[in-house]
């Protein structure tokens, strides 16, 4: 009897122990507590657990509790059907609760009540809300407090959420791709058709409930008509099934021209009575089906979407006819403010494509319908590295506005760089907009939170176990925007790693520095991210920006760098804000040094508030980022055997490569700059790297040198390809003799597995596949790698030789060798 209790448990136990930590359970991992810690929680907490309700939300909170309580404490707990004389978990709504208890209270929709109290002699949890979402966010809530070690003795917790709306958009096509997506293909989407096997929907809603979560739009805002077909439909029912136990609503991205292309309509005019009517059809057709929709999501003429300028109607118009047509089912739509035009003229310097989503939405406020939000990118440009909060926050007084952020990296690395951007979304959230001169900050404006998470199918759902963190901030931002970027990745860091002070200490300390660091190595002074601006938006192309009509412009040329938005001078964008920013802004002497380029236009050797030289700065600052991806490292190697082996690979895999390509960043830059501005780097770094040994200076047997575009992308501007089956570089070492680490730089193109072979002296010392899928075809920054080979003994005079064997469409590129003293 015994040992087959035994059995039981050790069964229940197994999967923690043993399953690989893959990164799919994030935060939601409820790992075993250390025993002492474990054993008081045990003594406080009830045995049993009651819901009052029958809903599907109040059901997965007790099966959400019940999984916790058993990871974290091993202890199952005992499902009664009503509230007994045993101490108990109790959840009801307040009006379940107050037919038991004599408990009291006023709760805003969402929130939620944690309550200790005593029942004819038993002491109870109970767990209440306005509603069964408040429910489910308070079980969660009550499970984070046991994984970060809070008393639940004597609990009496209101919580309730800074804002209604708190949505996910997510750019899945209907082919599976997703568009700036990086962690795999869609969880919704394959083939033009929704998913048979939707177990990742509802582990996703799960994920997102327990940030409190409570919409999700699941297709791309570049919508595809399709999207509202009929066929399509009752398909998507299902994603919204999935959905809806976790009290996520489902929502879609529509196309502006459905009424037309979709419709068989012969216009799409919003004042079109027929339009209005196909509007109204459609969205009755949906309810039908998913009663608890929860509305749209409209990109209209932006990057090449139709919209309401076809008929030289108004945004208001646009966003009104779709409104209406939603308004009856308690639907909403999201009107983007991300509208601009793409074919700008940049040789007039008065265009800006900063102004422009203040200039088309400022004159409208007043004229959206109720149920319209008018959503707004954290900053007037594209979710760059660094950009003042959107003006237009402060611009619309009678109109609901909720703010976009982008989860998904797409100009921060792309989850190949470890980026948090909590911090960063907290200088908007805090960012004081000054209206009628009275303090105003950007979290008191938005009624909503919408962040662009674009999750798939990889394993850890975002391709980078450290991303997870910006799902997590976003969540809890959204609950709580006074929440600090470290308070939330403390939470965050010790539910998905466990709680070992050693590792909270260097993951907090790498999450909270790297939008800086990041920053640093890619675009500083408020530059914007120095990236292929009409290409992948990954690796570096400091002119990509430049002279075409996106607008994305820095205006770096032999003179100066910035872009003149002043008032005096400019194009006038800095006068779209209320009159104390401006203020700031606008002069030179106050405008903040991380803004200065963004906001001015000024000489190299323009006097920093720092003491610096605006071009000493961006060399100084890209050295400084490389080097901290560098420590990023060696913090993370220390932290071998404390964090599982599986995650501590993943981590170490992706901080080796970050640090290589920010060393590719710190070069190209500083390149372009040193060429551009003709001004030296007083510390004699930029363009010496006496360690280094260029590919194209090797003697070359079948290799053929080639110029890189653009020439930054390459040390020396130059790579190696080969085009024969297989080629050799080879060199001589004249340096010291000593322990050393050889630095290849290669390139890795997405078309092809290239083979490395290096030998020293004769002896084969390292081979390896280019098998990574960077997001190029081409040898460039993107594709850029490097292999570090450790601890090689090198003697004056050895002969080092590589062999590079070409696959498919892939060269077996290199750009050169560094020989660096041994790291120890
Ligand atoms: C960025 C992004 C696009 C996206 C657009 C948007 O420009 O690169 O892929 O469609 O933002 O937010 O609509």
């Amino acid at each position: 009897m015994f040992l087959r209790k035994l059995g039981m448990v050790a069964a229940l136990l197994l999967p923690a122990s043993l399953n690989a930590e893959t990164g799919y359970d994030a935060w939601l991992r409820y790992a075993p507590l250390d025993d002492a810690v474990a054993s008081q929680y045990r003594s406080t907490l009830p045995p049993t657990i009651t819901i009052l309700g029958s809903g599907p939300l109040q059901q997965s909170a007790q099966q959400e509790l019940i999984r916790g309580v058993h990871g974290m404490l091993s202890r199952t707990l005992r499902v009664e059907s009503d509230v007994s004389n045993e101490p108990s978990i109790v959840l009801g709504t307040l009006d379940q609760i107050r037919r038991r208890f004599t408990l009291t209270a006023s709760i805003p929709p969402d929130g939620y009540w944690l309550k200790s109290t005593t029942l004819n002699g038993a002491r109870h949890i109970v767990i209440t809300a306005a509603n069964d979402s408040g429910v489910l966010y308070g079980s969660f809530g009550l499970l984070r407090k046991v994984a970060l070690h809070e008393s639940i003795a004597e609990l009496d917790e209101k919580q309730s959420p800074a804002v209604s709306i708190r949505w996910i958009n997510q750019w899945d096509n209907l082919n599976g791709t997703i568009e700036r997506g990086y962690g795999g293909p869609s969880i919704f989407w394959e083939n033009g058709h929704v998913r048979e096997d939707l177990k990742r929907v509802n582990d996703y809603g799960r994920m997102l409930a327990s940030v409190s979560i409570n919409g999700c739009s699941i297709n791309n805002v570049n919508a595809d008509t399709r999207v509202l077909s009929s066929d399509l439909i009752p398909q998507i029912a299902r994603i919204a099934g999935a959905f809806r136990a976790w009290g996520v609503k489902v929502a879609l991205a529509v196309d502006f021209g459905s009424p037309k292309t979709l419709g068989g309509l012969d216009t799409y005019d919003p004042l079109d009575p027929s339009v209005a009517a196909w509007w109204k059809s459609k969205v009755d057709e949906i309810y039908r089906v998913i009663p608890d929709f929860g509305g749209f999501v409209l990109k209209a003429d932006s990057e090449g979407r139709v919209g309401p300028s076809t008929y030289g109607r108004t945004h208001a118009d646009a966003a009104n006819v779709v409104a209406r047509a939603l308004k009856p089912h308690g639907g909403v739509i999201f009107y983007r403010g991300f509208v601009y035009d793409h074919h700008m003229d940049w040789e007039n310097p008065k265009n800006d494509r900063a102004r422009a989503a203040y200039d088309n939405f400022r004159e409208l406020d007043g004229k959206f319908d109720d149920n319209v939000i008018i959503q707004i990118k954290n900053g007037p440009i594209d979710f760059q590295v660094r950009e003042p909060a959107s003006p237009l926050f402060g611009a619309l007084d009678k109109t609901r506005e909720a703010i976009e952020l982008q989860i998904t990296q797409e100009y921060f690395g792309q989850a190949r760089h470890l980026v948090f951007l909590g911090p960063m979304w907290k200088e908007t959230l805090e960012f004081d907009m000054r209206i009628r001169d009275r303090a105003t900050p950007v979290k008191k404006l938005v009624a909503g939170f919408v962040g662009v998470s674009n999750v798939g199918t990889n394993e850890n759902w975002y391709g980078n176990q450290m991303s997870q963190a910006n799902l997590y901030g976003f969540g809890r931002l959204g609950w709580n925007a006074d929440l600090t970027a470290g308070r939330i990745v403390d939470e965050w860091t010790r539910q998905t790693f466990g709680d070992d002070p050693v590792v909270t200490k260097a993951v907090v300390d790498m999450q909270l520095t790297s939008w800086r660091t990041y920053e640093n190595y890619t675009g500083p002074l408020g530059l914007q991210t120095l990236t292929d601006i009409v290409g992948n938006h990954y690796g570096v192309a400091v002119e990509a920006s430049e002279r075409n009509g996106w607008g994305q412009w820095h205006k770096a040329d032999a003179n100066g760098v910035g872009f003149d938005r002043s008032v005096a001078t400019g194009t006038g964008f800095i006068g779209q804000y209320s009159s104390s920013v401006m203020k700031v802004y606008e002069s030179l002497a106050s405008c903040p040094d991380d803004l200065v380029l963004f906001m001015h236009h000024v000489p190299y050797t323009y006097k920093l508030h720092s003491g610096k030289t605006a071009i000493q700065h961006i060399y100084d600052s890209h050295y400084e980022g490389a080097e901290t991806v560098a420590r990023y490292l060696r913090n993370w190697k220390a932290l071998k055997g404390r964090v599982d082996d599986d995650r501590y690979k993943d981590v170490l895999a992706q901080l080796e490569y970050q640090a290589g390509q920010a060393v590719v960043w710190r070069d190209a830059v500083n390149n372009w700059f040193f060429k551009e501005s003709g001004v030296a780097d007083t510390k004699g770094r930029v363009g010496r790297h006496p360690d280094r040994i260029e590919a194209e200076a090797m003697t070359l047997g079948g290799y053929v040198a080639k110029p890189v575009t653009p020439w930054e992308s390459a040390s020396g501007a130059t790579a190696i390809e080969c085009a024969e089956a297989t080629c050799t570089a080879s060199f001589k070492y004249n340096g010291e003799p000593g322990w050393r680490d050889l630095l290849v730089q290669y390139f890795d193109q997405q078309d092809g597995v290239s083979h490395f072979r290096i030998w020293v002296a004769n002896q084969l010392v390292d081979e390896w596949f280019a098998a990574d899928r960077l997001p190029t075809r081409k040898v460039d920054s993107s594709s850029s790698t490097r292999r570090t080979i450790h601890g090689v003994a090198l003697r004056k005079g050895d002969e080092i030789r590589i062999e590079g064997i070409p696959d498919g469409r892939e060269t077996a590129a290199l750009d050169y060798v560094e020989i660096v003293a041994a790291e120890n």
